[in-house]
């Protein structure tokens, strides 16, 4: 039995190391989501997204990859473009549309007068799926929150969505690409109130050159829309 005093003493030591908040009996969350909030500083979001992206843990991706990819291009531009996940060349050098299919998205965009320093652009996996076969469902639902993070932080007037996988992951439909390019979408990412179109991914372009024409019409759409 404890004596008064020391029984006293005993109940003054736990309050003081916080017994409560120590011998918490709720199960460790190891995969705990980088739930942060933003910030006014769009480059602190930046970094700290960068930073929960390079902490994933259990990632085959992540485990295959030489580096990740996060963006290229201007975090002020009020044009956002996102594709599908990175290649080869974009897995050495660690940033989006570097191979030959950016080589065309660099003309595409030269030809509505705008270029790396007027756009900003990203991809819905940050790292290369092996063999670059197209992403999973599994890793696309597992990327999902950092691309909608990422869209919400650069909050752009327009959002360009490049291919099949991009539109099916953030506009959550399976219909044909063919049937929703060329058409203005309004959509929320979190905080973010953006103009979204769909357009062809460049390097399905270069495998159907005929459907050039039809990527030139979306183009001209981005030029002429009224930005406020
Ligand atoms: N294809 C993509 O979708 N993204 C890249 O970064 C490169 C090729």
């Amino acid at each position: 039995m404890l004596k008064k005093n020391n029984k006293i003493k005993l109940i003054k030591y736990y309050d003081f190391i916080n017994y409560n908040l120590i011998y918490n009996n709720k199960a460790i969350n190891r995969y705990k989501k980088d739930n942060f909030e933003l910030s006014e500083d769009k480059s602190e979001n930046l970094e700290k997204l960068k930073k929960s992206i390079i902490n994933l843990k259990n990632c085959d991706l992540k485990n295959g990859a030489n580096n990740m990819v996060f963006c290229d291009g201007n975090p002020k531009a009020k044009i956002m473009l996102v594709g599908e996940a990175p290649g080869a060349n974009e897995d050495k050098e660690g940033l989006p549309f570097v191979g030959r299919a950016g080589m065309l998205l660099d003309k595409m965009l030269a030809a509505i007068n705008l270029d790396r320093k007027k756009v900003y652009i990203s991809n819905i996996i940050n790292y290369r799926p092996p063999g670059n076969r197209k992403p999973t469902d599994k890793e696309i639902e597992r990327y999902l929150p950092f691309i909608t993070k990422h869209i919400e932080i650069i909050n752009p007037k327009i959002l360009v969505l490049l291919g099949s996988t991009a539109m099916n992951a953030l506009i959550e439909n399976n219909t044909v690409i063919s049937q929703m390019r060329g058409k203005w979408i309004e959509k929320k990412f979190g905080n973010c109130k953006t103009s979204v179109i769909i357009t062809f991914h460049p390097a399905f372009l270069m495998r159907q050159p005929a459907q050039k024409k039809m990527a030139w019409i979306d183009l001209k759409m981005i030029r002429d829309k009224k930005i406020n």
